[in-house]
């Protein structure tokens, strides 16, 4: 991430979790399922942000399993800190996934609401295809929502590099760079698209 984009979420972190409307409980724990998080498992959360995930991770992988959280953003760290120090099978790692390599293996690689913050989307998901998957491991790019609403929030905001396509159309994009995919979940509410080993 440049520094510029760093900044934008180090000063919104503090809002973050007041401005959610989607990652509400019900919903993080359907799509938590849908992606198949079950006990003993290792999941990387990529772009952890302030760790609206996190507490239902834990849980639902268990005290066997782990969950690591990665951001860049320090203010949001300092969120996801201050919420989520007392689960005892989550860590969290202060690095830019894109360019810093990520220790261990998953069998799971989440990045929820982050794909359209990637800059290098294609070669970030080979790196973490060849290097941090476990065998069997799965990467999802997921949203609470469907391509429609992430665009209109990134249209008069922090502008990403590209539209959201339809998870149909990712999937495709992805297939045609060789990536084993399929679309798990597709509707206005729901965006679920997984890489699998
Ligand atoms: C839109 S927020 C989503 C946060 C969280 N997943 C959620 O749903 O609330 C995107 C997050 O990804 C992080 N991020 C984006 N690109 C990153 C990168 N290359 N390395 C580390 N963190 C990154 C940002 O700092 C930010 O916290």
């Amino acid at each position: 991430m440049t520094a510029d984009e760093i900044a934008f979420f180090d000063k919104i972190a503090p809002r973050w979790d007041s401005m959610e409307i989607k990652s509400l409980p019900p919903k993080v724990r359907l799509i938590l399922t849908l992606c198949g998080v079950e006990p003993g498992m290792r999941v990387l959360d990529l772009g952890t942000g302030t760790g609206v995930l996190l507490p239902y991770l834990s849980e639902m992988v268990g005290p066997d399993g782990h969950v690591t959280g990665v951001d860049i953003s320090r203010g949001m760290l300092a969120e996801c800190e201050r919420k989520n120090s007392h689960l005892g099978n989550v860590s969290l790692e202060c690095k830019d996934f894109e360019t810093e390599p990520i220790d261990g293996k998953f069998d799971l690689v989440l990045l929820y609401c982050v794909y359209p913050h990637l800059h290098y989307p294609i070669a970030t998901l080979r790196r973490l295809f060849d290097e941090s998957l476990a065998p069997e491991g799965r990467i999802i790019i997921a949203f609470p929502n469907d391509e429609v609403f992430v665009n209109n929030i990134h249209a008069d905001k922090h502008a990403p590099h590209e539209p959201l396509p339809s998870a149909t159309s990712l999937a495709a994009r992805l297939a045609a760079a060789g990536f084993p995919t399929r679309v798990v979940a597709e509707s206005e509410e729901l965006y679920i698209v997984e890489i699998e080993k």
